[in-house]
């Protein structure tokens, strides 16, 4: 079953053409990865699924609804590149604020977060304010952020920049783990070695235009990198 679908989706942004009639679909259960160069349209493109932005003209569907249903947003966990915080909260309350955006019982939210705290590494740093937090420790609150929700479907935009080999490790370790749980995955990267440990599928786009289309990785002969420097020059 297709959990998103793309089709024809176009944007532009000062005149300029952003995104060029971009078609592809994520199967459920899939760990999909959206490469690749620097200002290809990555975010862009995300924004767009997620509605934060709205394309010229475009079909897309997420769980096979027409573009987000408010319950198809209850579904769905969102890790944005710059995570924008608020940093006079310390960990904790930041992620007790998520989650009364979903029906948590309060007993059930505080055990929650308690959780979440240590499943991304941050069980002693929960009562330090969020402006304390280091570039990687602020990546991991944001990835709990995103999960806070058991998300049947999450996007995250470059979810690995800014950590050290043990976070790269921990949030690989948790995206695997939630997606043998049954979340399906879509992340942008640059993370070549990332890619090839965890992704199922990858489309990669080049100057706004899809270049190759859910490729899986298991059929890609010979280098990774050699086969995605090909597929942009
Ligand atoms: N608000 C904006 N106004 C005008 N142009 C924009 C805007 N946001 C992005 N762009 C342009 O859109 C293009 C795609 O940007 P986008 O952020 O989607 O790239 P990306 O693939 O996510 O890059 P990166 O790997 O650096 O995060 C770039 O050329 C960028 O300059
Ligand atoms: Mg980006």
């Amino acid at each position: 079953m297709s959990i998103i679908e793309l089709h024809k989706v176009n944007k532009s942004l000062t005149g300029k053409t952003i995104l060029h009639n971009l078609s592809f679909e994520v199967k459920q259960g899939d760990i999909y990865g959206f490469l690749w160069p620097n200002g290809a349209g990555k975010t862009t493109t995300m924004k767009c699924i997620m509605g934060l932005i709205k394309p010229e003209s475009w079909t897309i569907k997420i769980f096979g609804e027409e573009w987000l249903t408010i319950n198809a947003r209850k579904e769905i966990g969102f890790m944005p590149e710059n995570t924008y915080l608020y940093k006079h909260l310390t960990g904790r309350e930041f992620l007790e604020f998520n989650g009364r955006f979903f029906s948590f019982e309060k007993d059930e939210l505080k055990e929650k977060v308690k959780n979440l705290l240590k499943k991304v590494g941050l069980k002693d740093a929960g009562d330090k304010l969020l402006w304390e937090y280091s570039k990687g420790m602020l990546q991991r609150i944001g990835l709990a952020q995103a999960i806070i929700n058991e998300p049947k479907l999450l996007f995250l935009d470059e979810p690995m920049s800014g950590l050290d080999p043990i976070g790269r490790k921990m949030v690989k370790d948790l995206l695997v783990e939630l997606n043998q749980a049954g979340t399906t995955i879509f992340f942008n990267t640059h993370i070549l070695a990332d890619v090839e440990s965890i992704c199922h599928k990858v489309s990669i786009i080049n100057k706004g235009v899809l270049v190759v289309e859910s490729k899986k990785i298991k059929d890609i002969d010979g280098s990774l990198e050699d086969f995605f420097i090909e597929s942009v020059s």
